[in-house]
């Protein structure tokens, strides 16, 4: 029984532990954005405009922000590829952006931040974060069979 209890637990868990992971490390490297950008249900536009349901969005038309013309003049669609050439080096991407930030140059920075910015809803909600664990309940789902042994041991 506790094998069993076990081995479906390591199987529910283990993809979840990376997965988590790369949105944990997303959220590490958005500290980067966050003198200009927020995420999440309270996000502001600050210096730049909030990145709530950013990718899948047009690029520059986000509610009360006022973009510079060669932003809202580009033309882009923010999905994976074109976050990944933005986030690269903006300027070279979308020529005039008032972005100022010089670009994340590792390709495993951008991955995991874009995933992570792909959990937020337009509305601030997380999408993905909901039905994906947190770290919180992995670690809750690692530690039930242990919690469940020393239940059967007391049983028996
Ligand atoms: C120094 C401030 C600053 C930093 C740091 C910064 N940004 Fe920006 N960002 C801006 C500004 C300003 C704009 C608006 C650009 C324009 O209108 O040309 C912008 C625009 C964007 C857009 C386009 C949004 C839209 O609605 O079209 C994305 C995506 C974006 N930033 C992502 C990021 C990410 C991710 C980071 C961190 C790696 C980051 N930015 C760091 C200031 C910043």
């Amino acid at each position: 029984m506790l094998k069993w209890i076990l081995a479906a637990s390591m199987l529910v868990a283990m993809p979840a532990i990376s997965h988590a992971q790369d949105l944990k490390k997303g959220a590490k490297v958005f500290k980067k954005c966050k003198a200009c950008h927020a995420v999440g249900p309270d996000a502001k536009n600050k210096i730049g405009p909030s990145l709530n349901g950013v990718v899948g969005a047009k690029a520059g038309v986000h509610d009360g922000y006022k973009y510079s013309k060669a932003m809202m003049d580009s033309g882009l669609t923010w999905d994976a590829a074109t976050l990944d050439e933005y986030l690269t080096k903006p300027r070279a991407k979308v020529p005039g952006t008032k972005m100022i930030f010089a670009g994340l140059r590792k390709k495993a920075d951008r991955d995991n931040l874009i995933a992570y910015l792909s959990t937020f809803a337009a509305d601030g909600t997380t999408k993905e974060a909901a039905a994906a664990p947190t770290e919180a309940s992995t670690k809750a789902a690692a530690a039930t069979p242990a919690a469940a042994a020393s239940e059967e041991e007391r049983g028996s």
